[in-house]
């Protein structure tokens, strides 16, 4: 798969096979993370790997009942991970923490590798951070970023609308039509 097919086709994934993800695989897509850029090189992020069934439905209890990500986390996919950042470890400008955007883009490397893999996730960020955290025993100075199942997909889901290219890219000035 090249890039702009992985790019096109990653789906937010909520239903798993209950076929396992190999150590070697997994450790290659912990590794696209690890390779992400951030501020400074500080590499602000940690993940934690969860398999234990009894950990998995404890980070389940912590996100409410209509979020449509909690069987996944709770019941369905193998692995679920769990992504935490240092605020002090990144940098923050003009009132921008910066911190969410290294893990943010660490993360989504990894997604994009797990696609490529053949492999879904799901970004989660509606959940009880301190639930996660003594479930995770994160300690107090890192910030639970999100969490995400991850796993062989039952199907590919189907595509969610995205807005035009009109609507979120303009030419030199605001405003300004891209095409
Ligand atoms: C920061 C962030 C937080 C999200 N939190 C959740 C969540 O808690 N539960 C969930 O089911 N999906 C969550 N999502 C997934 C979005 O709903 C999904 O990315 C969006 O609907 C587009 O669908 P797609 O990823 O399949 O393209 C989150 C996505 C992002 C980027």
């Amino acid at each position: 798969m090249g890039i702009y097919e992985i790019l096109e086709n990653r789906r937010s994934v909520r239903k798993y096979k209950p076929d396992k993800v190999s150590d070697q695989v997994l450790e290659k897509l912990l590794d696209a993370a690890r390779v992400a850029p951030s501020w400074k090189n500080q590499q602000c992020w940690r993940f934690i790997v969860v398999r234990e069934p009894e950990r998995k439905k404890q980070l389940a209890d912590s996100m409410p009942d209509n979020n449509p990500a909690k069987r996944a986390v709770g019941e369905t996919a193998p692995i679920v991970l769990v992504l935490c950042a240092d605020p002090e470890a990144s940098g923050k400008q003009d009132g921008k923490d910066y911190y969410l955007l290294d893990a943010g883009l660490a993360l989504q490397q990894l997604m994009l590798a797990a696609h490529a893999e053949g492999l879904g996730t799901c970004w989660v960020a509606w959940f009880n951070e301190e639930k996660v955290r003594s479930t995770c025993a994160v300690p107090n100075n890192y910030r639970v970023v999100a969490l995400t199942p991850l796993g062989v997909p039952q199907k590919q889901p189907s595509a969610r609308p995205r807005k035009d290219l009109e609507e979120i890219a303009y030419t030199e000035q605001w405003g300004n039509a891209v095409k």
